[in-house]
């Protein structure tokens, strides 16, 4: 029996990068998953992998942008699986043209809506749910782009990142009384798709230098399973080798 045997755990952004470490890593602690993301292909594939390894997984394809669409999942869980103990708020996205000199409003739109109203529409969606309950678990794969700003990600994802993890703090400032608890995880870079809409390619070397899903993946297990009494509210997780860090150092043996 795993340590989260009985648990409903809903994942979103759940059939690639971080969300796919995520569903694999709480599947293996027994929890029975939901996997949401636009497209149904890849949450099949790793539905699939979830019931080969003996566990439990539902497909709830949808667009985390869409509020009326967020409800509705978030509602099939409660009708069907009777409770969400964890809302794994994952799902985000970056643009090509992500520079001042480049965004548009349809890229603003796309970055705010994906990495933003995404988490504020999954958050209203459950936690009615938790409130009922009186518990649950919000987990937020926000970044270090949300603590710290920087160019490289774009001024878009760095203010939604930012955020994000503002809204983290306020729902354990306003919930934790429902005993409903939540975590910004902060990730540096992670060997991801998300990557391959960087301006500047990222090798296959470099790729394999960074943080990987399954890090990321077991960092939110770990997370799920802490007992209910505590919360951890905020969490980095970077690669050893850190890019930032290393051109930093580069610019310092130049000097
Ligand atoms: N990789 C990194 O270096 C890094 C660092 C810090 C933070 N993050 C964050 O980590 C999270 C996961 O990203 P990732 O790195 O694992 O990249 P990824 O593989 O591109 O994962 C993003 C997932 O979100 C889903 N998604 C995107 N927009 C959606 C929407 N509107 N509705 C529902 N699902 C949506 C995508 O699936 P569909 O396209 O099928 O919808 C995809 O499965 C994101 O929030 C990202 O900002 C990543």
């Amino acid at each position: 029996m795993g340590k989260l045997t009985g648990k409903i755990v809903w994942v979103t952004g759940a059939g690639t990068g971080i969300g796919e470490g995520a569903a694999l890593a709480l599947a293996s602690e027994g929890a029975t998953l939901v996997l949401t993301g636009r497209r149904a292909a890849p949450l099949e594939e790793v539905a699939a992998r979830i019931g080969a390894a003996g566990g439990a997984a539902h497909v709830q394809p949808g667009d985390m942008t869409n509020a009326a669409a967020v409800k509705a999942i978030a509602d099939w869980i409660e009708t069907t699986l009777g409770r969400i103990d964890i809302f794994v708020a994952n799902a985000g996205i970056n643009i090509l043209d992500r520079g001042w000199d480049q965004i548009t409003a349809e890229g603003i739109d796309t970055v705010l809506h994906g990495n933003l109203d995404s988490v504020f529409y999954g958050a209203i969606a459950v936690l009615p749910i938790m409130r009922r309950q009186q518990g649950g678990q919000i987990i937020v794969t926000a970044s270090m782009a949300g603590r710290w700003v920087g160019l490289m990600s774009g001024p878009a994802y760095v203010a939604a990142k930012h955020g994000v993890v503002a809204a983290c703090h306020t729902i354990n400032m306003q919930e934790c009384v429902n005993g409903i608890r939540c975590t910004a995880v902060l990730p540096g870079e992670v060997a991801t798709p998300i990557l391959d809409k960087r301006p500047v390619p990222v090798s296959a070397e470099e790729r394999g230098r960074m943080a990987q899903k399954e890090d990321v993946g077991d960092l939110i297990r770990y997370i799920a399973c802490l007992p209910p009494h505590v919360v951890i509210n905020e969490v980095m997780i970077c690669p050893t080798w850190n890019r930032g860090y290393v051109a930093g150092l580069q610019r310092k043996s130049t000097n």
